[in-house]
């Protein structure tokens, strides 16, 4: 069987993608340095496929590991990359953490590649490469904008990056998917995201708060140029999303990539506002959300959400699962934990 490496791949969305590529049929090795997942997460994918990844805790970072990793695992055919630090706050107050953490790691990942004879590499990017799109619903042409975050350009330089190697070496072909707003669990309950403190994201605040663990979500603005007043996002259910990672993947590695840097934006191609998650909660979980009003976050776009032509016709992808899907299994996730 092909062995794929996925970097990051105890995380929330590596995790889904393990358990899609194992259930592919594929031979997955993951490399994670726990910084921001549990070894434990193994046990899930594990009861989830019957099938225990291969595990190596390392720190793509140091470039001696890594070199040493690809020496030791020659029969590596694809890698899909997910290893990175993703809070957009924390990424403003400490920039030289990202720039190091993300864009150093994914280099010292494509140098090993580079050395192969062929290789085929996914790449974890973000809608947030767009900025506020000039129109909705977002396409791969709209042009990307300046970072709002060391964050969100750590993926705009990780795309950069990825396509000069193309054009360097022919044999090195590779696709960018950009993720919209990644959002539930696998409905095993198994696995699921995991925010270290404090949720930065809109979902996990949500669940903690119904969970009790939170006192109150606080909306941030409902002030904007929306129908009902809060920002509009792509809502994608994690396992739709793992599911393109295999499907991209499998693009390269029969060759029926069209050129040897694709992009994908991986959406469902609806927009939801802060509001209607919540209602999409209280409809699925049957209770009411403890939430107030609050002026709005800095770095917040208005709306957001994905043109999904090119990812539906091309890529062969298409979203299945609903918003309320994705909040009833987020729901059920919280309450194992
Ligand atoms: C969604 C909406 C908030 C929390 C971020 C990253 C993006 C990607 C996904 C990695 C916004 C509102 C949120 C809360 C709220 N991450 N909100 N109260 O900011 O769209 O995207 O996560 O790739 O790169 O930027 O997601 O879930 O933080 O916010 O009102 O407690 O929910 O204002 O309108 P975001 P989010």
């Amino acid at each position: 069987m092909s062995k794929i490496l996925v970097t990051g791949g105890l995380g929330f969305i590596g995790s889904h993608t393990v358990v899609e590529l194992q259930n592919a049929g594929f031979k997955v090795i993951i490399i994670d340095n726990l910084s921001n997942a549990t070894e434990n997460v193994l046990n899930g994918i594990t009861a989830i496929t019957s099938i225990t990844p291969e595990f190596e805790n390392l720190d793509l970072k140091n470039k001696e590991q890594t070199k040493t990793f690809f020496k030791k695992h020659q029969d590596i055919v694809g890698v899909i990359h997910f290893a990175a630090y993703k809070a957009v706050g924390e990424s403003v107050k400490s920039p030289l953490t990202y720039y190091e953490n993300n864009v150093n790691s994914l280099v010292y990942v494509l140098q090993e590649l580079n050395k192969k004879a062929v290789s085929h590499f996914i790449f974890s990017s973000s809608c947030t490469v767009y900025g506020q799109a000039d129109s909705m619903p977002i396409t791969e042409l709209a042009p990307t904008k300046p970072a709002e975050s060391p964050y969100g350009n750590t993926k705009k330089i990780g795309e950069a990056i990825i396509e000069d190697l193309t054009k360097s070496n022919a044999n090195f072909k590779a696709i960018a998917l950009r993720y919209f707003n990644p959002i539930g669990a696998h409905q095993s309950s198994k696995i699921g995201e995991l925010p270290i403190g404090v949720p930065l994201n809109l979902v996990p605040y949500i669940t903690q708060t119904a969970a009790g663990k939170r006192e109150q979500l606080s909306v941030f603005g409902d002030n904007y140029p929306t129908p009902d007043g809060t920002c509009i996002r792509d809502y994608i259910h994690v396992v739709d999303l793992a599911k393109a990672h295999v499907i991209a993947l499998q693009r390269l590695l029969e060759n029926k990539n069209d050129t040897n840097f694709e992009i994908f934006n991986l959406g469902t191609g609806k927009g939801s506002s802060v509001l209607e998650v919540i209602q999409s909660f209280e409809r699925v979980s049957n209770q009411k959300l403890n939430y107030k009003i609050v002026d709005r976050r800095d770095g917040d776009v208005v709306e957001a959400y994905a043109n999904t032509t090119k990812a539906n016709t091309v890529l062969g992808w298409k979203a299945k699962l609903s918003l309320d899907d994705a909040m009833l299994s987020a729901w059920k996730w919280e309450q194992t934990l």
